[in-house]
Parts: C-alpha cells; structure tokens; sequence
C-alpha cells in the first residue's frame, strides 16, 4: 500500500493537463497532486520524437525520485503517444497516459466522417494510425494539425483573449479536406483543446460534438488507485503545488490559470 500522502503527479508541457486535473478530482477529491508543467519545452508539438522522448523520460524520472507519487499520469497526447512506452519501462510506478478519443468518436458519428485536431507531433504518430484501424476501421478519419490553438489555451487561461481567426484556421483545416464537410464529431487529440471548446464550437457553426479523453482518463487512475488510503477527506487540495519549468517571470499570470483547478503554489524544477 502506498504512503497516504503519495501525490498523484499529473505531466503536461502546459496548462492542458489541467483539463484531465479537472476530472480527476471529481473522482479523487481527497487526492493529493503535484501537477508539472514543462513549459520550459513548450510547446512539444513542434519538437522531434527523439527530443520529446528523451525530455519526458528525463524529467519524470527526475520527480518520481524526488516525490515518490503513487501513480503518473501524463495528460499530454504528444508525450503520450511518444513516450509511454518508454517511460513505462524505466520507471516502476504505474503510468497512466493519454490516447486520442478515436474510440469514442466512432461510436458517436452517425455521418461515419471524424475529424481529429492534435499537434503535428501527435497525429504524424503509428499510435495513431493503429487506433484508427482497430476502432474506426470502415469510418473517415481526417486529421489536422493546430498547433496555434495550444497558444490560444495557455492564453486564455492566462485572462488573455486569442484571435478569433485562429479557430477559423483550425476548422478550416478539417473542413477543407476531401468529406470534410460531413464530419459530425471531432476528438481533440491534445489535452490543451478542451479549454477552447467553445470557440472551436463556434468556429465548427455548432454543428459538431467534441471528444476528448479526460473522463475516461481520471476513470483509469480511480480504478488504479482503488482501495488506497488518502491522507484524509479532502486531502491536501489546499497546499497542492505546481512543477514548472522554465522563466519564473511568467509564474504570478500562470499561478491564476491554476488557482481554480486547487494548485496554490509553483516551485522550481
Ligand atoms: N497538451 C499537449 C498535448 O496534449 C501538447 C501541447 C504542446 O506542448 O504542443 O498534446
């Protein structure tokens, strides 16, 4: 049995990770959580394989030593889809990560067209490819990369108000391929898009549903940690702290983005 007080440490580049936080503490309310922030390599999407692999492994294996959490789970796609492998066989607490919603989205589509909006490191990905032809075997998948709106959310976020255009752009993308007219259902392949999902909505003349796979993460992490004593009702959620990388000058805006989600404070790496 774990230490009571083992965090659940929750691994973004960004503040997209907190859409899976979110979840997760409806389920684990008495959760104590570090949530990292790499935003010293943000953003992951642009960067190769080798680099993101390396990164993320580096660095988890860096805070599994020094926090000791019961579970990681890594609430980015980009590193996922990358990573997980990797990261699973050097480290040995047990690693929840995140996969497109391609499942989801097949049984939701009535038209059989999905589209997909990721990073470019994301949807270039086999783990993708492999998903598509187990679960949307017989569907259209049509992938976009919208690497602006990961701007957009750490934007937002931050009070901030993105261009409309950049959601434009990014419906466009889908819209403008072969069958993209007929597509009904759209899984945001990065943990980021979920914070924009009513300008993507907007953007898509409401007539798409958005898929995402936050719930069924915080899901997998209540059933891993089932039975497992917390360090009290409501744990710690007070004193939670953040992990982030990179210039501090941008801590006291970033520190507001993660105040409504229970984080209170951010260290240094
Ligand atoms: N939030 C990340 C994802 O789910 C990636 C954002 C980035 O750093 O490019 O893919």
């Amino acid at each position: 049995m774990p230490d009571p007080s083992a965090p659940i440490l929750i691994f973004d580049s960004g503040v997209g990770g907190l859409t899976v936080l979110a979840e997760v503490r409806k389920v684990l309310p008495q959760a104590p959580v570090i949530y990292v922030a790499d935003r010293g390599a943000l953003p992951y999407g642009d960067k190769s394989e080798a680099e993101i692999a390396a990164r993320v492994c580096g660095l988890l294996g860096r805070l599994a030593e020094r926090y000791h959490p019961r579970l990681i789970c890594i609430a980015c796609n980009t590193a996922s889809t990358i990573a997980l492998g990797m990261v699973r066989e050097v480290l040995e607490v047990p690693i929840v990560g995140t996969v497109p919603a391609i499942k989801p989205a097949a049984a939701m589509t009535r038209t059989g067209v999905i589209g997909l909006l990721g990073t470019a490191a994301t949807i270039r990905q086999g783990y993708v490819d492999q998903l598509e032809s187990e679960f949307a075997g017989g569907k259209t998948l049509l992938r976009h990369a919208a690497p602006e709106l990961v701007g957009a959310a750490e934007l937002k976020l931050r009070g901030g108000s993105p261009d409309p255009a950049i959601f434009a752009r990014a419906a466009e993308g889908l819209r403008s391929q072969p069958s993209g007219d007929q597509i009904d259902t759209v899984v945001l392949a990065c943990t980021h898009f979920p914070l924009l999902e009513a300008e993507l909505s907007a953007a898509f003349g409401g007539q798409v549903a958005f898929v995402d796979g936050a719930q069924g993460i915080a899901r997998r992490v209540a059933y891993l940690t089932q039975g497992q004593p917390w360090d009290g009702p409501q744990g710690s959620q007070d004193q939670d702290f953040a992990i982030v990388t990179g210039d501090p000058a941008d801590n006291p805006a970033l520190l507001s983005a993660l105040a409504p989600f229970g984080i209170g404070r951010i260290l240094p790496l």
